[in-house]
């Protein structure tokens, strides 16, 4: 059988399809306080919409092992089957507990490429740093303690370090983080969940107000945000974190031997992307679901790495 190009160009458009659908599936649950049915809602919409796509996908990061999925797992085949192979990373409701309060940033992701072009990720924790575009590379590194990476980024954007902002998740194992960071005199945008739209925050600093993210969070979502970087560009680097044997053996499993490496963006996605995320609620970077009578708005980012294309897409959609 001969190969069929992925063609990302001609794809792109069904990938919105499929991150809005999942996004307008969880609308009726955005503030009811039920996690899993947010979730499930998003889950069965993307799985429905991706099977339509005219592609033979394998999803390599999904909603966990086989065992504990049932669906959208990794490994999972989706699509028609008739059209290119390609690997999927997906999180149909990244912020399940952000939608079910109602608070700001839950979005729908999913990011497609070419067979083998993401980092099969393991569910354990990854230590996260990103900036934006237009800095040199290498200007903080993952071996530079935080205030010495706060430091050589305001040194390159020749301001203070009371001007830098840090995206930091919200969480006990971060206080030293936290302490160290305050001791620059930086000023730090604490979030509660949703580490995908905290890295891409990076790469919209002027709007969103973040320069730097910066601590640990899951490791699939590291994949689904080094490819949102890579199209919007920035530099971002992961280091997986362990707890315990069951976690180095989720690491194992994904063919990962060494455990200590420290991925690029571009290790974590090796060839050219396409990239939609739906805002679920209102965030810095997408505007949330809107209802009015008789229609559902949503907003989609949608962006290809090959041509760094970016675009922003209103969808009205009849109830
Ligand atoms: P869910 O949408 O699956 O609830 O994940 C939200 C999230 O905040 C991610 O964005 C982040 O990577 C991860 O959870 C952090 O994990 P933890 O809550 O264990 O610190």
């Amino acid at each position: 059988m001969t190969k069929i190009d992925f063609n990302d160009r001609m794809l792109s458009l069904g990938l919105a399809r499929v991150s809005e659908a999942a996004a307008l599936a969880s609308a009726k649950l955005i503030g009811r306080g039920n996690e899993k049915a947010a979730d499930q809602a998003a889950v069965n919409a993307m799985r429905d919409q991706l099977n339509r796509l005219d592609i033979k996908g394998t999803v390599v990061i999904g909603e966990g092992e086989r065992d504990e999925a049932p669906m959208l797992y990794i490994g999972e085949e989706v699509g028609t089957g008739n059209g290119p192979e390609v690997d999927i990373a997906l999180d149909p409701l990244e912020g399940t507990t952000l939608t079910a309060k109602d608070m700001p940033n839950a979005l729908t992701v999913i990011a497609m490429g070419p067979r083998g072009s993401m980092l099969h990720a393991p569910d354990v924790y990854m230590d996260k740093l990103a900036i934006g575009p237009g800095f040199r590379n290498g200007v903080v590194t993952m071996d530079m303690s935080s205030a010495e990476r706060v430091n050589a980024l305001a040194a390159a954007k020749g301001c203070s370090t009371d001007d830098i902002t840090v995206c930091v998740l919200e969480r006990p194992r971060h206080q030293e983080l936290i302490d160290e960071l305050r001791s620059t005199g930086c000023a730090i945008r604490l979030i509660t969940d949703g580490d995908v739209a905290g890295v891409i925050h990076c790469a919209e600093a002027a709007v969103t107000g973040i320069d730097m993210y910066m601590g640990s969070g899951g490791a699939p979502e590291g994949v689904l945000a080094a490819a949102a970087l890579k199209c919007m560009g920035g530099q971002m680097f992961g280091r997986l974190t362990f707890r315990n044997d069951d976690e180095r053996g989720r690491a194992a499993k994904a063919g990962i031997t060494n455990l200590d490496r420290v991925y690029t963006r571009d290790d974590m996605v090796t060839e050219d992307v396409i990239f939609a995320a739906t805002g679920v609620t209102d965030g810095s970077i997408l505007a949330g679901i809107r209802r009015e009578p008789g229609y559902l708005t949503t907003e989609t980012i949608l962006m290809r790495s090959k041509t760094g294309s970016v675009r922003r897409m209103t969808y009205r959609n009849p109830t």
